[in-house]
């Protein structure tokens, strides 16, 4: 192969990986500043604004944590042990319990001091899934091109699939959630 064969097949392994990390970013970083806004508009009791950031908490959340089971934590497989696959998992059967139970809460009409105190201990307990997620992406660099857009194009079938975190949990996905108290 020529040198100029060689340097662009890095260079189209490396725009791939960057496109990987950029949209995964992105995608943590509006997740993150959804539970945020979240903690703040419970602390402010805001019911008008609960329902408006809860659903958008799960539109979001859904075809991530929806493309992630599907084709970058098999990817990342080659890696990782079958238990750190499972503990990726069990994050999400966490996460999924957290989300209906705060979901519940956006509905009610009032909240009581233990039920904030409850979502907020929720929604912290859910920023560092948020954030050791993040970190995969290092793994993802290491994974061969066909691979890498093959997570991309999970990706956007994923978001074009269009169901929220809850849908996506009772009518597609094979795993029982847990319970918001297990954490
Ligand atoms: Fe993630």
């Amino acid at each position: 192969m020529s040198s100029s064969s060689i340097v662009f097949l890095e260079e189209r392994e490396t725009m791939l990986t960057d496109q990987f990390a950029q949209v995964f970013r992105q995608e943590h970083r509006q997740l993150r500043d959804t539970l945020l806004d979240l903690i703040e508009a419970f602390q402010r009791r805001d019911m008008a604004a609960l329902p408006v950031l809860i659903n958008q908490a799960l539109v979001c959340a859904g075809p991530h944590c929806r493309y992630e089971e599907d084709a970058l934590y098999p990817a990342l497989s080659q890696f990782f042990e079958p238990d750190y696959i499972e503990i990726l998992l069990i994050d999400h059967d966490w996460m999924i319990g957290a989300m209906r139970q705060l979901h519940v809460f956006s509905k009610q009409t009032q909240l009581g001091d233990d039920d904030i105190h409850m979502a907020v201990r929720l929604l912290q307990n859910m920023l560092p899934h948020v954030s050791d997620c993040e970190g995969l992406s290092i793994m993802v660099e290491r994974l061969s091109p066909p691979v890498v857009q093959s997570i991309l194009e999970a990706r956007i079938w994923s978001l074009s699939e269009g169901l929220d975190l809850l849908q996506w949990a009772e009518q597609i996905r094979r795993r029982p959630f847990l319970s918001p108290q297990a954490v």
